[in-house]
């Protein structure tokens, strides 16, 4: 067994308590982000509201930088390459997990670049055309999609996200191809839908509430269980006759692996102090979706559902043979 030197000793004793220190005065600057997709969409959305909250909690400005791109791979490696001392986040969602099958080389590993802080939120998906797309309902959507395949453009924010995932499964329960127009998020996706340069979208119920409501674009069905509390007129896909398609968009807060414990484990208190407040709830409300309970909003949950979301959703993407260099 080998002995340590008092005087490694006692470094050893210095630099804990001066973690300790740091971890204890955390922040004492603002803090940076990373939203791996471009601004105004639903991850962006997510990200302000739950950053506003936190920062009156720490005391410190969470400040959202937008790094779109590669369906928000580009952004997760910004983060996992990061200093890991709780000045640089990161808040994503599913695209966490399927980016690892989805991707043959990923910069980074998701199951250990990252310090998991936790849960936020679970979003559901809904599928939206332009205004004077020529159906009335999803029975009528499909047969025109089958007929006229070679012309109908379906947005998504590139491989790896939510949109990406769903037009992928959709695609495959119609048995029809179209032609993806990628966009660095459904942000900017959602621009081109609204000015008919684009036909359809997949996208989160906190991207699309407003429009459908608005008139501004047709939603065709939600790809949930249930019709959705804040768009009760919109019927699920099931009940449009497509089953077996009703999956969450969930996002979590993540640092840089490495990231001192002290200082998770008080962002981690600070998540669950926004996904309480009265604010987050309500708004989160009105665009279909509810902050995750204070027992998701951990470290443990996330990386579980990290781990488990990266097994259920291997053998789909296989099946469907979608892959990105
Ligand atoms: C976004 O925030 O732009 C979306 O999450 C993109 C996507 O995942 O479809």
């Amino acid at each position: 067994m080998r002995l340590m030197t008092p005087l490694a000793v006692l470094a050893g004793i210095f630099s804990a308590s001066l973690a300790t220190a740091e971890a204890q005065d955390y922040p004492t600057n603002p803090i940076t982000v990373i939203v791996p997709f471009a601004a105004g969409g639903p991850t962006d959305t997510v990200t302000r509201l739950v950053a506003e909250s936190m920062s009156k909690t720490l005391g410190q400005q969470l400040i959202v930088e937008n790094v779109g791109g590669a369906g928000g791979t580009l952004g997760a490696a910004r983060a996992a390459e990061a200093e890991p001392d709780g000045y640089t986040l990161l808040l994503h969602h599913i695209g966490m997990a399927t980016s690892a099958t989805l991707y043959r080389k990923l910069p980074y590993d998701p199951k250990t670049a990252f310090a998991p802080v936790g849960l936020v939120t679970e979003v559901p998906m809904i599928l939206v055309s332009r205004k004077d797309f020529p159906a009335n309902n999803l029975q009528e959507l499909i047969a025109y999609v089958k007929e006229h395949k070679d012309e109908v453009t379906y947005a998504n924010a590139g491989v790896g996200a939510a949109s990406h995932l769903c037009g992928m499964l959709f695609m495959q329960a119609i048995e029809t191809q179209m032609t993806t127009v990628p966009y660095k998020g459904t942000g900017p996706a959602m621009t081109d839908l609204l000015g008919g340069q684009v036909d359809l979208l997949c996208d989160q119920s906190t991207n699309t509430t407003g429009q459908i409501k608005g008139g501004e674009i047709k939603a065709y069905g939600v790809f949930a269980d249930q019709r959705l509390g804040n768009l009760p007129d919109i019927p699920t896909v099931k009940e449009g006759g497509l089953d077996g398609l009703s999956f969450g968009i969930w996002h979590g807060l993540y640092a840089p692996a490495g990231t001192p414990e002290p200082i998770v484990a008080k962002l981690s208190e600070a998540l669950k102090v926004a996904l309480a407040d009265p604010k987050v709830v309500e708004r989160f409300a009105e665009l279909g979706t509810a902050p995750v309970p204070a027992d998701q909003a951990t470290p443990a949950a996330l990386q579980q559902k990290v781990l488990s979301e990266i097994d259920r959703w291997k053998p789909v993407i296989e099946k469907a043979g979608e892959y990105a260099d």
